[in-house]
């Protein structure tokens, strides 16, 4: 698969994608060797004031080691900043996501910055040429959540000359920076909730494989049920009312025995309540139900939705304070920022409202 950037030059990277730099070393990788920020670099190759002979030397000794030719187009675009920050969601109908966009502009406000919202479905193809739009248009960072299929952009991204920011979704392969939520403490602490409350036989809905918070909720949820000498059972469903709705439907079906279903996120849990309810069950005398964000439905849902808290809106302005702060060289290299969730516990587990 190639990637035409800005029509100036075709990237093309081994495996299923293909990036061809004229030569591999890239000014992240100098920044790297030099041990100082990309901004640092950039603005050395383009003779910017203010770098102290020291940086300059170990600059120039990292370029020569490493034998880097400053790529044209990426300096073309470095040099001129456009103040805006390119960032790709993959489902814009989730209200997680509409929370997510809202700390990060708020942020981008405060430096000064324009957002350019891409939603992407999580197709991998619609991945790919909202980062050749963003690139073209020379934004100075992207602030980037994948979908099951973004593991094959990781590499593409980590050669970008610009900073990039993993939000809420990490990839394991990816060495690019992420701010997201300690998923296996987020889980661990709903599943322990529901086995407090007298709950024997705990469903976990997981969310799609091939996420890293589906993985790590799956994580939480079974260091909770094997610490309790509980068995596991794990239904796998996407992050939406639909998903809960069904996987719901297959769990009744089944006749396994429930009395608790822990759900990777708000809607999956409103799904599961819906059909619930539908088949007669009384929610929390039969079944006790936890979701996973916090969104504001959660609070004004009928039950009131026990759920884990993630706390939103400040991963989206840590993601602008990562981005902003490789932008201007405070931050040399790859950094992850974890962020604790909390759990808000309401009518749909606390029997008596
Ligand atoms: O609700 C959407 C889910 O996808 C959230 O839990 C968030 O963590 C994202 O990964």
């Amino acid at each position: 698969m190639n990637i035409n950037i800005a029509n100036k030059k075709t990237f093309t990277s081994g495996g299923r994608m293909n990036i061809n730099i004229q030569n591999s070393v890239t000014i992240k990788d100098v920044a790297k060797e030099a041990k100082v920020s990309i901004a640092t670099v950039s603005r050395i190759l383009n003779g910017k004031e203010g770098v102290s002979p020291v940086l300059i030397k170990r600059v120039n000794q990292a370029i020569n080691d490493l034998g880097y030719q400053p790529n044209a187009v990426a300096r073309a675009l470095k040099v001129s900043k456009s103040k805006s920050i390119g960032l790709v969601i993959p489902d814009i109908e989730n209200p997680f996501f509409p929370a997510l966009v809202r700390g990060v502009e708020d942020a981008a406000q405060l430096h000064n910055y324009a957002v350019i919202l891409c939603n992407t479905d999580s197709n991998p193809e619609k991945e790919k040429k909202y980062i050749e739009f963003l690139f073209s248009k020379r934004v100075d960072g992207i602030l980037f959540t994948g979908g099951p299929k973004s593991g094959m952009l990781m590499e593409m991204l980590s050669k970008l000359p610009i900073p990039v920011v993993l939000l809420d979704r990490r990839f394991e392969e990816a060495k690019v920076s992420a701010v997201y939520t300690d998923n296996i403490a987020g889980m661990f602490l709903a599943t322990k909730h529901l086995i407090e409350n007298g709950c024997r036989h705990i469903v976990f809905i997981s969310g799609p494989q091939n996420l890293l918070p589906s993985g790590d909720r799956l994580k939480g949820y079974l260091q909770a049920i094997n610490a309790s000498k509980m068995s596991p059972t794990v239904l796998f469903a996407d992050f939406t009312f639909e998903g809960g709705f069904k996987a719901a439907d297959s769990l009744i079906n089944s006749r396994e025995n429930f009395d608790g279903v822990v759900c990777a996120n708000d809607l999956i849990a409103i799904g599961v309540i819906e059909k619930l309810l539908q088949k007669g069950y009384k929610i929390p005398d039969d079944v006790k139900v936890t979701g996973y964000d916090n969104i504001r439905l959660s609070e004004w849902y009928k039950p009131a939705l026990t759920t884990v808290n993630q706390p939103i809106y400040e991963m989206g302005q840590q993601a602008i304070k990562m981005l902003v702060g490789q932008l201007h060289g405070y931050i040399p290299g790859y950094q992850e920022k974890i962020l604790t969730p909390n759990l808000v516990i309401r009518s749909s587990s606390r029997v008596g409202g």
